[in-house]
C-alpha cells in the first residue's frame, strides 16, 4: 500500500478496452466466422456511453421529470426512460444483427422487419428511473439470446428460459459509469473512462463472496410477505450468534445487484400477498441479472425454483427474485423448502 512520500504505481501501458475484451472473446464463442455478437455488444457498448451522457446531463437540459405518458405496466415513464429506450431501439435496429427486441418500455415485442439479424435484445432501457431525479445511480439491463435454428425472428425466440441466453449485462450510470458483462464465460467489469471514451477492465473475473453481511430488501413492503421471507429476514436480523446483517437498499435493481456482485450479501424482491408474481420483469430485469450472478459463482431463486429454469409466457411477465452470494441464498431456499403453507411460486 503507499503511503505518504511513496510513489504511486505507473499508469497502465496495455489498456483493456471493452472492445478489445469482446473481440478476444469471439474466438471462445464460436463466433470468429460472422462476429455478429461481438458487433452487437459493441452496439449496446455505444449506446451506454450515449445513455450515461444524457443520465450526467440530465438536470441541466431539461432532462427530468415526467414524459408525459405510461408504458404497459402503468408506470408513468421519466423523459430518461423514453429517451434511453429510443437510444437503444435505433442503435439495435441499425446494428442489423437483431431481429427481435423487447423493451421494457414498450408494449409488444418489436420484429425488426428486413432483418436478418441472428440475435434477439431483450432490455430495461433505464432501471431505477424513480431515483433520477435525486441524482441516484441508475443503469440499463439487457439480455441477449440468438434466434432459433430456421426461425426467422418470433416472440417465441424470446419466450425462453434466461439459461437460453447468449450474454446479459448492464451498465449502472453512478459517480462512475460501469458497464458489467457477461457472454457465459464469468463476468467481467468495465469503467467508463471519460476521457477516452472508452470502457476499460477494472473487474476482471468478478466472484460473488460466498458469503456476505448485506441484505437488500424493500422491507416497506414487509406486511404483505409470505411467511418464508419473514423467518429468513428474522434470521439475519436476530441470529442466534454473531452478528446481525446490514440493510442496504437503493432502489434501482442495477446498482443493489451491483453491490451484491461487489461485496457478497443477498438482493431480493419477493412475490407478496399484493404482488403475486413480485415486481421484478422475468426477461430484462431478472434473467439477466440471474445470468450474470450465476457466472459470479453465486445463485438466483425464486425461493423454490432456480430463475433461470422459469420458462416465460409473455413478455413483460414478472417473477420472484433472490440473487447473490451462495451460502445466503441457500438459507432463503431452506426457509422456503421448510414452509408448508400456501404459496404460488
Ligand atoms: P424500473 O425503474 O425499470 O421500473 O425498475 C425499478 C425496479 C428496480 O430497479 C428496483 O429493484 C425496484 O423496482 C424497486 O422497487 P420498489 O420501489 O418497490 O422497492
Ligand atoms: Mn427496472
Ligand atoms: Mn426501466
Amino acid at each position: 500500500m503507499a503511503t505518504a512520500g511513496q510513489e504511486l504505481e505507473p499508469p497502465s501501458t496495455d489498456l483493456i478496452t471493452l472492445t478489445r475484451h469482446i473481440l478476444s472473446q469471439q474466438q471462445a464463442l464460436g463466433e470468429a466466422a460472422s462476429g455478429d455478437l461481438t458487433l452487437l455488444l459493441i452496439g449496446i457498448q455505444v449506446t451506454s456511453k450515449y445513455i450515461a451522457s444524457n443520465v450526467r446531463k440530465a438536470r441541466l437540459i431539461n432532462l427530468v421529470g415526467l414524459a408525459g405518458a405510461s408504458n404497459v405496466q402503468g408506470e408513468d415513464q421519466k423523459k430518461l426512460d423514453v429517451l434511453s429506450n429510443d437510444i437503444m431501439v435505433n442503435a439495435l435496429r441499425a446494428s442489423g444483427k437483431v431481429s427481435v427486441m423487447v423493451s421494457e418500455e414498450i408494449d409488444e415485442a418489436i420484429l425488426v422487419s428486413g432483418s436478418n439479424g441472428t440475435y434477439c435484445v431483450v432490455f430495461d432501457p433505464l432501471d431505477g428511473s424513480s431515483n433520477i431525479d435525486a441524482g441516484v445511480n441508475v443503469g440499463t439491463i439487457f439480455g441477449v439470446y440468438k434466434v432459433r435454428p430456421g426461425s426467422k425472428g418470433t416472440i417465441e425466440d424470446v419466450l425462453r428460459p434466461g439459461s437460453e441466453m447468449v450474454a446479459a449485462g448492464y451498465t449502472m450510470y453512478g459517480s462512475s459509469c460501469n458497464l458489467v458483462l457477461s457472454t457465459g464465460q464469468g463476468v467481467d467489469g468495465f469503467t467508463l473512462d471519460e476521457s477516452l471514451g472508452e470502457f476499460i477492465l477494472t473487474h476482471g473475473d468478478i466472484k460473488i463472496p460466498p458469503r456476505g453481511k448485506i441484505y437488500s430488501f424493500n422491507e416497506g413492503n414487509s406486511m404483505h410477505f409470505y411467511p418464508p421471507v419473514i423467518s429468513y429476514l428474522e434470521s439475519i436480523k436476530y441470529p442466534k450468534d454473531g452478528k446481525p446483517y446490514s440493510a442496504r437498499y437503493i432502489g434501482s435493481m442495477v446498482a443493489d445487484v451491483h453491490r451484491t456482485l461487489l461485496y457478497g450479501g443477498i438482493f431480493g424482491y419477493p412475490d407478496d400477498k399484493k404482488s403475486k408474481d413480485g415486481k421484478l420483469r422475468m426477461l430484462y430485469e431478472a434473467f439477466p441479472m440471474a445470468f450474470l450472478t450465476e457466472q459470479a459463482g453465486g445463485v438466483a431463486t425464486t425461493g423454490s425454483q432456480r430463475i433461470l429454469d422459469v420458462v416465460p409466457t409473455s413478455i413483460h411477465g414478472r417473477c420472484p427474485v433472490f440473487l447473490g452470494s451462495k451460502e445466503d441464498v441457500e438459507d432463503v431456499k431452506r426457509h422456503y423448502a421448510e414452509y408448508k403453507g400456501e404459496k404460488r411460486w
